[in-house]
């Protein structure tokens, strides 16, 4: 059977950019925004973005394309056998975040829902609390898992390209219409100071909180770090600038993020909820209870919720053909097997994620995250001290000019820079979720010896070519 392919250029971005613009860019970037300082985080979130994201997600996207494989099967291609638990460190990132995703995608789904009848309007706090978790959840869940199913079995070129095809104009179309409603709302002008003021105060006092945050949520929201652009990447089948495809899909994820900001902030504060209350629920009590109050509230419901959710979906779509590929790739099942199968394992994980609020939290809060981080780590330290110039050539196939020119600063982005950065936050963060802060004195150490190590050992490990 030949491998499925993209049907065109403008398809694999499109994807591309619907895997990176989902909840990240909705749910999880306000919400952690304004637990940590607003601009502040915004302005560090950008920097990350440009320095940590943009290189990790080419770094992703020379291996899936070099390769033509799966995560699994990527590793095992270009370093032989013993790199196969990188690819394996993908498939449990994968399985990590699409198991709270999915959790929230059917809080989104039953919104849009009872948008049309205005359930939750009378008592919002209410409603959440009676619908996050147990049996209902599950079963929003299964339904949204479904929806991401239905477009999966339908192929690569079939049903992925052409439902984000649809989906992401869809998005940034009516993001755009709503950013214009919300700025003739009375009182939104509080948002916008809140979300593009600076507060270099706070970020001084808490820099080393808002930096692991923030270069959490710049993985998460390029979709870096799961194997999804790897995956992608991997569907290309011809010689086309990987950095010019890369910088436009973060340009576009990250000016589409901001829009959403541009939504949601000024919304909040016209509505008179502080952002920031109210944790992960805050998008769903604050901001869908406070709808109640506007004119045509029902239709603004709906349209919000909707938009929300084929960003999620798009988003879902790519964490499950992670698996899906590894399956038809690796084990030789067909597709509609391997998406059978790939389906009833994440119903499972996430129905558990929809019982337990304790498992939903710690897979979305930090699990997640250092999941990421993990796995790119080891992504990019196999670019470069593993596939070295070899890494260096893929990634100038294709490319101009211009882009040639940045291959060596790229190149030792990868193979030092970056996973110093991502060793570090690591470091940060695992001490933390133990129970045993790492100073960040302790975290260079740990990450200099990390990355050296890492370097001498393929050294020894890694005949030569
Ligand atoms: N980027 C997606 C979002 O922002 C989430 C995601 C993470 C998708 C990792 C794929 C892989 O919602």
């Amino acid at each position: 059977m030949t491998r499925a392919t993209w049907g065109t250029r403008l398809g694999f971005v499109l994807a591309a950019v619907g895997s990176a613009v989902g909840l990240g860019n909705i749910w999880r970037f306000p919400w952690l925004t304004a637990t940590n300082g607003g601009s502040a985080f915004l302005l560090l979130y950008v920097l990350l973005i440009l320095l940590v994201g943009v290189p990790g997600l080419l770094g992703e996207m020379v291996i899936g394309r070099r390769s033509r494989r799966n995560p699994v099967g990527a590793f095992d291609a270009l370093g032989g056998r013993r790199f196969r638990a990188l690819g394996g460190l993908a498939l449990v990132a994968s399985v990590v975040v699409l198991s709270f995703y999915s959790v929230v995608g059917g809080w989104i789904l039953r919104y849009t829902a009872a948008s049309v009848t205005g359930a939750y309007f009378e008592a919002p706090q209410a409603y959440f609390a009676a619908v996050d978790f147990g049996p209902a959840a599950v079963g929003f869940h299964a339904l949204f898992l479904l929806a991401t199913v239905a477009v999966v079995y339908a192929g690569v070129d079939r049903g992925i390209e052409v439902a984000t095809t649809v989906m992401v104009p869809g998005i940034v179309l009516l993001f755009g219409v709503l950013a214009v409603w919300v700025a003739t709302l009375p009182g939104s002008a509080g948002g916008y100071e809140f979300y593009l003021s600076l507060d270099l105060a706070y970020l001084r006092a808490n820099f080393f909180d808002v930096l692991v945050a923030a270069a959490g949520q710049a993985l998460f929201t390029l979709s870096v770090g799961a194997g999804a652009m790897l995956t992608y990447a991997s569907y290309i089948d011809e010689d086309r600038s990987l950095v010019a495809d890369g910088t436009l899909i973060a340009v576009l994820n990250t000016g589409i993020g901001v829009l959403a900001g541009l939504v949601i902030f000024p919304l909040l504060y016209s509505l008179g909820v502080p952002p920031g209350s109210g944790g992960p629920g805050a998008l769903f009590v604050s901001l869908a209870g406070a709808f109640a109050d506007l004119p045509a509230s029902r239709l603004v419901g709906v349209v919000f919720f909707g938009v929300v959710l084929l960003a999620a979906l798009s988003s879902a779509i790519s964490i499950f053909e992670v698996l899906v590929a590894y399956l038809v790739d690796e084990h030789g099942l067909g597709r509609s097997r391997a998406v059978a199968g790939v389906g009833g394992l994440f119903f499972l994980t996430g129905s558990a994620a929809a019982l337990s609020p304790s498992l939903f939290a710690l897979l979305a809060d930090t699990i997640a995250n250092l999941a990421l981080t993990v796995t790119l780590l080891g992504f990019l330290l196999f670019c470069g001290w593993v596939l070295g110039r070899d890494a260096i050539a893929e990634y100038e196939r294709g490319a101009g000019r211009v882009a040639r020119l940045t291959g060596r600063p790229w190149y030792y982005a990868v193979a030092v820079v970056v996973p110093l950065f991502l060793a570090f936050t690591l470091a940060t963060g695992v001490g933390t979720l133990v129970g045993a802060p790492v100073s960040a004195p302790q975290a260079a150490v740990i990450a200099v010896a990390a990355v050296g190590g890492t370097a001498l050992a393929t050294r020894f490990l890694v005949e030569p070519t």
